[in-house]
């Protein structure tokens, strides 16, 4: 029998956090075996294509006749990009024609919204609301499903720390922690409750892995991480998402150590499908396999073909890689049809978990999907969704919320009256006409009250100097000033990386015309990402950053500056001073020579040019009221391997308006065989108080919460000091204590 204490020593060094076996339903990996042993090869290797059918529906063409002739003889498995009731049961029923009827999967980038459009995802996440996302995710699937799709290409669960890259703007930015908890609440609600449900739809962890990493920011760069790197920060999101059951994941498009992770059998086979013990399915991104050929890692497609789904990629997205080269390469033995089996059979799982083979017609109901278009619920949902999205950045003197006594309000800039801009990049189906600028949302809260006045001020990427006469007069004629600047909508997205992220153009100078009229002015900052405005930081009485927020983003905006809502975001990604910061993130190590804000001291970790800290750090954002955080206790300050500490501390309401705080717990390790970031957040809480309200907050750390990856990639907790720091922000820390972790 082992001794207690060999035992805790044990349990010490092996706390292993393997995903457990997703479970399978036997009777559905019943059927499937029955109908893979009916299948031809040609039929099993037509399940791992995957073409974009734009070209199906509409006028016919050589290429659409080709298409059909494909799906019909049995040789596509999915088809992304066609969408509608309509359209979808007509190319389902070609695939009816086929020898085996095997249903095709109806694919799409429901990203942030399908009809009614959602805050872009970085937005979202700023509203640290778990909720709140899983609902936006929840009726996204509910309008696309309704529409005839089965299969979004969504959550991104790529951790960013560059702003640079385009794509940042559909993650949930820098933090593994709050990453991994948006990664779940996205796949439960796109996958509802179950499967098959007609408001669900299957969801993809997507880039696997490290496409967030981007060099310089640059997208489609590669990725050179060490394997700590990789485990502590990239991929928690994916486990999380891999955990809440996400149907699929995809292919990154970048090389991770050299490998294309497209053809990396580490990413798919060791870690996914072997530690994690996946059961879903992977799908490349769009030509990934063909294009490790342009990386120099293949010979030829098909020698790419042999190194993708030797790798464990399931699905060839658009390249036709698979469909043109694995027959010969079965024929040649290079290819074991058992790999093939393997990839088909967790294809044709989830086409039975759908219900597909009993009504391959399930999700086409015309009459469903003009109701749940139609159906209001989702724009309310964006506009409460977008109110929790807004950032307040600063609000000297109190000057919002906005007195309602104003008689004149000047709406000034570039996005001021934008409409498409607010639907960002992935506007797979909405009209944007139906969007709420923000124009229409000022002028439809104060109904008439007051006048609105409007100048647009010049485009985003240039005022001229007429423009700014311009708005300055109207300036001048207004009681307040309300700006609407930042980025537009192809500014940032899949491609759109920018070695400069300044506000664009000179919009910091048709600021600065307007801030000199002595007007009081308000700036709404739009755009994906986190931008650079340093004289607006400095200058402007109130800064709401407001992303790009969707349908709703106007009226959203106006409940917060006529003080409907009380804004409650938190920035989940660090707001860089200058370019040269970047990659900037809070959860930094010490270094031997920390610096500790001595401008004249040299030989410290630091620039001679530049501050160390954000412009705005993560977890940062202002209320319309103030919290006070006290009587900070722990229930031990001894604990011993597997026990839990209990936190617990009072948060108080101490302002003059209802409203919600984030309530942050960051963690340090004080010292450890690997060095530890200075505070990594491990719990968080939204709490909604009204005026001179007090609550207490309990958190509960457990050996989890303490483990961290060690030297050799072991999970693992070491005895020694563990600090506890509450508060508002990263760099606001309203509270400390700590604990001892002994043998
Ligand atoms: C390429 C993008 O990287 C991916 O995120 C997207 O899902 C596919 N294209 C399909 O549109």
């Amino acid at each position: 029998m082992f001794s207690k204490r060999l035992l805790l020593g044990m349990l010490w060094m092996s706390v292993v956090l393997d995903v457990k076996a997703q479970k399978q339903d036997p009777a559905i990996t019943q059927k499937v075996d029955l109908l893979l042993n009916r299948m031809t090869l040609e039929e099993k290797i037509g399940q791992l294509n995957q073409y974009s059918g734009k070209a199906l529906t509409g006028p016919a063409t050589a290429k659409s006749n080709d298409l059909q002739t494909e799906i019909r003889n049995g040789w596509v498995g999915s088809v992304l990009n066609v969408k509608g009731t309509k359209n979808t049961r007509e190319v389902q029923s070609i695939a009816m024609q086929s020898r085996l009827k095997i249903p095709l999967l109806f694919s799409l980038d429901v990203i942030h919204g399908y009809y009614t459009t959602f805050p872009i995802p970085l937005a979202e996440a700023a509203s640290w609301d778990m909720e709140a996302i899983k609902l936006s995710a929840h009726l996204a699937a509910r309008e696309a499903a309704a529409s005839g799709i089965h299969w979004t290409f969504a959550p991104m669960v790529d951790i960013a720390r560059d702003p640079r890259w385009g794509r940042i703007m559909e993650g949930a930015g820098e933090d593994p922690y709050l990453g991994s908890c948006i990664a779940e609440a996205r796949v439960r609600g796109f996958q509802g409750k179950v499967l098959g449900d007609t408001d669900a739809v299957m969801a993809t962890a997507k880039h696997f892995a490290a496409y967030g990493a981007a060099t310089a920011g640059r997208d489609y760069s590669g990725v050179e991480m060490s394997d700590h790197e990789l485990w502590q920060t990239y991929l928690p999101p994916f486990r999380a998402a891999a955990k809440a059951g996400a149907a699929t994941f995809m292919n990154s498009f970048n090389t991770l150590n050299g490998i294309p992770a497209t053809g990396n059998s580490y990413l798919l086979r060791n870690i996914l499908k072997g530690k994690w013990h996946y059961t879903g399915f992977v799908v490349s991104d769009w030509n990934s396999i063909g294009e490790m050929v342009t990386w120099g890692y293949a010979n030829d497609v098909k020698d790419a073909a042999l190194k993708a789904i030797t790798a464990g990629c399931d699905i060839d997205m658009e390249g036709g890689a698979y469909r043109k080269n694995l027959i010969s390469l079965v024929k040649e033995g290079k290819v074991p049809v058992a790999l093939i089996n393997e990839a088909v059979k967790r294809i044709l799982y989830q086409k039975y978990q759908l219900g597909l083979f009993d009504d391959p017609y399930k999700f086409c109901d015309e009459k469903r999907e003009s109701l749940v278009l139609n159906d209001k619920k989702s724009r309310l949902a964006a506009r409460s969704v977008a109110e929790k999205s807004i950032v307040l950045l600063k609000n000297d003197g109190a000057i919002l919320p906005l007195n309602t006594n104003l008689k004149t309000i000047a709406v000034i800039g570039p996005l001021a009256k934008a409409k498409r801009d607010m639907a960002a990049a992935w506007n797979v189906n909405q009209d944007t006409t139906a969007v709420v600028s923000l124009y229409d949302g000022i002028s439809l809260a104060i109904r008439g009250r007051q006048t609105v006045l409007y100048a647009k001020g010049g485009s985003v990427m240039h005022s001229s100097q007429q423009d700014i006469a311009e708005a300055v007069s109207i300036a001048s004629q207004a009681d307040i000033v309300v700006m609407a600047l930042g980025e537009s909508f192809d500014m940032s997205g899949e491609s759109k990386s920018r070695a400069d992220i300044a506000l664009p153009g000179n919009q910091e100078d048709l600021f600065e015309a307007v801030a000199a009229t002595g007007k009081p002015v308000i700036v709404t900052i739009m755009g994906g990402r986190p931008l650079i405005f340093n004289r607006i930081a400095n200058k402007a009485q109130s800064i709401l950053y407001t992303w790009w927020l969707g349908s709703e983003a106007g009226n959203a905006i106006a409940d917060v500056i006529f003080g409907k809502y009380n804004p409650s975001g938190k920035l989940p990604v660090s707001f860089p001073r200058s370019m040269g910061q970047i990659p900037i993130f809070y959860s930094q190590t010490n270094t031997g020579r920390p610096y500790n804000n001595e401008p004249e001291k040299l030989y410290l970790s630091s620039y001679i040019d530049e501050q160390n800290s954000p412009r705005y750090a993560f977890g940062y954002g202002l209320s319309y009221t103030t919290f006070g955080y006290s009587e900070l206790k722990l229930d031990k300050n001894i604990i011993f391997a597997n026990d839990s500490v209990t936190i617990s501390f009072s948060l108080t309401n101490t302002g003059r308006y209802a409203g919600e705080e984030v309530a942050q717990l960051y963690l340090r390790d004080e010292v450890a065989s690997v060095v530890r970031p200075l505070k990594e957040l491990k719990k968080f809480i939204k709490v909604q108080l009204q005026p001179g309200e007090s609550r207490i907050v309990h958190f509960v750390l457990g050996n989890d919460d303490l483990s961290f990856y060690d030297a050799k990639l072991n999970w693992i907790v070491e005895p020694g000091v563990f600090r506890i720091m509450i508060g508002s922000a990263s760099d606001d820390i309203r509270a400390s204590t700590a604990f001892t972790l002994k043998k």
